[in-house]
């Protein structure tokens, strides 16, 4: 068969096609802003508030001085392993569901 320049141009065409598709539906970009990510909302909000605001009787803020002093290392164990009334979450998200979490209490500690 000869090379044919249209069929070549529509695989291109459906191919940045799929890529698009497949990058808008992603659930956890990890640009995106902490209190836009499904993962905190089912997980965190209700002790770190809806605005990771914190909540009186629930946790600190993620937005505060001892946060923006931690590394990304300290945010993931606490997160992972959990740490005094904070609940654990190494069985209940996956690794990059927590690194997403990660960056994105990084990214809103540096504004
Ligand atoms: C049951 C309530 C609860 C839930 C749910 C919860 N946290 Fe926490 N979180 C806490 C408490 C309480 C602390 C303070 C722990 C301590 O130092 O004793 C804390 C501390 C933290 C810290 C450290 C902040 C600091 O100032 O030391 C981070 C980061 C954090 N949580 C992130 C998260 C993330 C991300 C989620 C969702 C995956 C989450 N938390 C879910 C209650 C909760």
């Amino acid at each position: 068969m000869r090379f044919d320049l249209k069929t070549s141009r529509l695989t291109t065409v459906m191919c940045s096609l799929l890529f698009a598709l497949t990058t808008v539906s992603a659930q956890t970009p990890p640009s995106g802003a902490l209190t836009a990510n499904p993962v905190f909302h089912k997980n965190c909000a209700k002790c770190h508030g809806k605005t990771a605001e914190g909540r009186h009787f629930g946790g600190p803020p993620l937005v505060s001085d001892k946060v923006s002093a931690a590394s990304a290392d300290d945010l993931r164990t606490i997160i992972t392993n959990g740490q005094g009334r904070m609940p654990k979450y190494a069985s209940k998200l996956t690794p990059e569901e927590i690194d997403t979490l990660v960056e994105q209490i990084k990214a809103l500690n540096k504004k």
